[in-house]
Protein backbone atom coordinates (compact mmCIF):
# COMPACT_ATOMS: atom_id res chain seq x y z
CA UNK A 1 0.00 0.00 0.00
CA UNK A 2 1.23 3.56 -0.76
CA UNK A 3 1.61 6.28 1.44
CA UNK A 4 -1.29 8.02 0.23
CA UNK A 5 -3.04 5.04 -0.10
CA UNK A 6 -2.17 4.56 3.75
CA UNK A 7 -3.21 8.33 4.96
CA UNK A 8 -6.60 8.14 2.23
CA UNK A 9 -7.63 4.52 4.36
CA UNK A 10 -6.61 6.25 8.28
CA UNK A 11 -8.63 9.09 7.10
CA UNK A 12 -11.79 6.81 5.78
CA UNK A 13 -11.35 5.06 8.79
CA UNK A 14 -11.53 7.89 11.47
CA UNK A 15 -14.26 9.50 9.72
CA UNK A 16 -16.87 5.42 9.99
CA UNK A 17 -15.38 4.99 13.66
CA UNK A 18 -16.40 8.80 15.11
CA UNK A 19 -19.90 7.66 17.11
CA UNK A 20 -20.09 11.50 18.06
CA UNK A 21 -20.09 12.69 14.58
CA UNK A 22 -22.80 9.83 13.07
CA UNK A 23 -25.85 11.25 12.37
CA UNK A 24 -28.98 9.98 14.54
CA UNK A 25 -30.47 6.57 13.27
CA UNK A 26 -34.33 7.20 11.98
CA UNK A 27 -36.90 5.93 12.70
CA UNK A 28 -36.63 3.89 10.23
CA UNK A 29 -33.70 1.89 11.71
CA UNK A 30 -34.60 1.99 15.02
CA UNK A 31 -37.49 0.04 14.60
CA UNK A 32 -35.44 -2.50 12.43
CA UNK A 33 -32.84 -2.75 15.46
CA UNK A 34 -36.08 -3.29 17.88
CA UNK A 35 -37.27 -6.11 15.55
CA UNK A 36 -33.69 -7.35 16.17
CA UNK A 37 -33.82 -7.29 20.02
CA UNK A 38 -37.80 -8.63 20.23
CA UNK A 39 -36.88 -11.56 18.11
CA UNK A 40 -33.88 -12.47 20.36
CA UNK A 41 -36.25 -12.36 23.46
CA UNK A 42 -39.72 -13.77 21.73
CA UNK A 43 -40.70 -16.63 23.88
CA UNK A 44 -38.33 -15.82 26.86
CA UNK A 45 -40.21 -15.78 30.44
CA UNK A 46 -40.14 -12.23 31.83
CA UNK A 47 -38.50 -10.09 28.37
CA UNK A 48 -41.07 -7.58 28.55
CA UNK A 49 -38.96 -5.76 31.01
CA UNK A 50 -35.32 -6.09 29.82
CA UNK A 51 -36.78 -5.12 26.18
CA UNK A 52 -38.15 -2.27 27.47
CA UNK A 53 -35.12 -1.18 29.04
CA UNK A 54 -32.77 -2.24 25.66
CA UNK A 55 -35.73 0.19 23.75
CA UNK A 56 -35.29 2.74 26.19
CA UNK A 57 -31.74 2.95 25.19
CA UNK A 58 -32.64 2.52 21.61
CA UNK A 59 -34.98 5.51 21.37
CA UNK A 60 -33.79 7.51 24.68
CA UNK A 61 -37.42 7.11 25.89
CA UNK A 62 -40.73 5.14 25.25
CA UNK A 63 -42.24 6.30 22.53
CA UNK A 64 -46.08 4.54 21.63
CA UNK A 65 -44.52 3.91 18.34
CA UNK A 66 -41.83 1.70 20.05
CA UNK A 67 -44.66 0.53 23.12
CA UNK A 68 -46.62 -0.72 19.73
CA UNK A 69 -43.64 -2.62 18.41
CA UNK A 70 -42.94 -4.15 21.40
CA UNK A 71 -46.38 -5.44 22.57
CA UNK A 72 -46.70 -7.30 19.22
CA UNK A 73 -43.27 -8.23 18.80
CA UNK A 74 -44.18 -10.26 22.41
CA UNK A 75 -47.04 -10.96 22.04
CA UNK A 76 -48.58 -8.96 24.28
CA UNK A 77 -51.14 -6.48 24.77
CA UNK A 78 -50.23 -2.88 24.16
CA UNK A 79 -52.31 -2.32 27.39
CA UNK A 80 -49.92 -4.54 29.18
CA UNK A 81 -46.92 -2.71 28.11
CA UNK A 82 -47.88 0.89 28.70
CA UNK A 83 -49.19 -0.54 32.11
CA UNK A 84 -45.52 -1.86 33.21
CA UNK A 85 -43.87 1.67 31.91
CA UNK A 86 -46.47 3.70 33.85
CA UNK A 87 -45.34 1.91 37.19
CA UNK A 88 -41.88 1.95 36.99
CA UNK A 89 -40.60 5.71 37.23
CA UNK A 90 -37.18 4.37 35.40
CA UNK A 91 -39.16 4.04 32.59
CA UNK A 92 -40.26 7.55 30.04
CA UNK A 93 -42.51 7.88 27.51
CA UNK A 94 -41.37 11.34 26.86
CA UNK A 95 -37.86 12.60 25.45
CA UNK A 96 -35.23 13.08 28.37
CA UNK A 97 -32.46 15.34 28.98
CA UNK A 98 -28.94 14.61 27.60
CA UNK A 99 -28.54 13.71 31.74
CA UNK A 100 -30.44 12.43 34.19
CA UNK A 101 -30.32 13.63 37.29
CA UNK A 102 -31.91 11.45 40.33
CA UNK A 103 -32.55 12.65 43.32
CA UNK A 104 -32.80 9.98 46.17
CA UNK A 105 -35.98 10.78 48.42
CA UNK A 106 -35.29 7.49 50.38
CA UNK A 107 -35.63 7.36 53.82
CA UNK A 108 -31.78 7.65 54.60
CA UNK A 109 -31.61 10.21 52.20
CA UNK A 110 -35.16 12.53 53.07
CA UNK A 111 -34.33 12.80 56.64
CA UNK A 112 -30.58 14.02 55.65
CA UNK A 113 -31.89 16.25 53.78
CA UNK A 114 -32.63 15.03 50.24
CA UNK A 115 -35.85 16.90 49.86
CA UNK A 116 -33.77 20.48 50.06
CA UNK A 117 -31.27 18.87 47.57
CA UNK A 118 -34.60 18.29 45.75
CA UNK A 119 -36.00 21.67 46.31
CA UNK A 120 -32.42 22.84 45.25
CA UNK A 121 -32.37 20.94 41.83
CA UNK A 122 -35.55 22.17 40.92
CA UNK A 123 -35.08 25.62 41.52
CA UNK A 124 -31.56 25.95 40.00
CA UNK A 125 -33.22 24.01 36.40
CA UNK A 126 -35.91 25.71 36.36
CA UNK A 127 -38.32 22.74 36.20
CA UNK A 128 -40.15 20.45 38.41
CA UNK A 129 -39.92 16.14 38.99
CA UNK A 130 -40.77 14.65 35.52
CA UNK A 131 -39.52 17.83 33.62
CA UNK A 132 -36.84 18.38 31.32
CA UNK A 133 -34.76 21.78 30.85
CA UNK A 134 -35.65 23.87 27.68
CA UNK A 135 -32.35 23.02 26.10
CA UNK A 136 -33.04 19.47 26.62
CA UNK A 137 -29.54 19.10 28.84
CA UNK A 138 -30.88 17.95 32.22
CA UNK A 139 -34.27 16.00 33.50
CA UNK A 140 -34.72 15.83 36.78
CA UNK A 141 -36.09 12.74 38.98
CA UNK A 142 -36.76 11.08 42.02
CA UNK A 143 -35.44 7.58 43.09
CA UNK A 144 -36.08 5.65 45.96
CA UNK A 145 -32.28 4.58 47.15
CA UNK A 146 -29.56 3.90 45.13
CA UNK A 147 -27.68 1.22 48.23
CA UNK A 148 -25.60 4.48 49.17
CA UNK A 149 -27.71 5.08 52.68
CA UNK A 150 -24.75 5.51 54.56
CA UNK A 151 -23.39 8.44 52.63
CA UNK A 152 -26.73 10.36 52.23
CA UNK A 153 -28.36 12.22 50.97
CA UNK A 154 -27.44 10.87 47.61
CA UNK A 155 -28.16 11.57 43.52
CA UNK A 156 -27.09 10.49 40.68
CA UNK A 157 -26.59 12.10 37.09
CA UNK A 158 -26.50 9.81 34.59
CA UNK A 159 -24.68 6.31 36.26
CA UNK A 160 -22.60 8.54 38.91
CA UNK A 161 -24.04 8.49 42.15
CA UNK A 162 -23.02 11.56 44.42
CA UNK A 163 -22.80 11.48 47.87
CA UNK A 164 -23.62 13.80 50.70
CA UNK A 165 -24.87 16.50 48.60
CA UNK A 166 -25.48 19.76 49.98
CA UNK A 167 -28.04 22.35 48.39
CA UNK A 168 -25.00 25.08 48.09
CA UNK A 169 -23.04 22.41 45.95
CA UNK A 170 -25.56 21.76 43.66
CA UNK A 171 -24.49 24.83 40.76
CA UNK A 172 -20.87 22.94 41.10
CA UNK A 173 -22.03 19.64 40.22
CA UNK A 174 -24.06 20.89 37.40
CA UNK A 175 -21.27 22.38 36.29
CA UNK A 176 -19.25 19.87 35.54
CA UNK A 177 -22.19 18.77 32.95
CA UNK A 178 -21.90 21.88 30.97
CA UNK A 179 -19.84 19.99 28.72
CA UNK A 180 -20.83 16.78 26.59
CA UNK A 181 -18.42 14.33 28.89
CA UNK A 182 -19.79 13.02 32.12
CA UNK A 183 -17.22 13.69 35.02
CA UNK A 184 -15.45 10.71 36.54
CA UNK A 185 -13.59 12.44 39.87
CA UNK A 186 -16.91 12.44 41.79
CA UNK A 187 -17.26 9.47 44.24
CA UNK A 188 -18.92 6.55 42.70
CA UNK A 189 -21.35 3.92 44.42
CA UNK A 190 -19.70 0.18 44.67
CA UNK A 191 -23.21 -0.94 42.93
CA UNK A 192 -24.76 2.12 41.03
CA UNK A 193 -27.74 -0.09 39.75
CA UNK A 194 -30.60 2.21 39.59
CA UNK A 195 -34.02 0.44 41.44
CA UNK A 196 -36.59 0.40 38.84
S1 LIG B 1 -32.02 6.04 50.87
FE1 LIG B 1 -30.88 7.27 49.47
S2 LIG B 1 -29.26 5.95 48.89
FE2 LIG B 1 -30.47 4.73 50.18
Amino acid sequence: MTHANSEQREETMSQTTCCACAPAPSEEELGARLDEVLAEYRGKPGALIPVLQIAQGLYGYLPETALRRVAAGLGQSYAQVAGVVTFYSYFSTVPRGKHLVRVCLGTACYVRGGKAVLDAFKQRLGIDVGGTTPDRRFSLEVARCFGACGLAPAIMIDDTVHHRVKPAAIGRILARYADTTAPKEETTCDSPTPQL
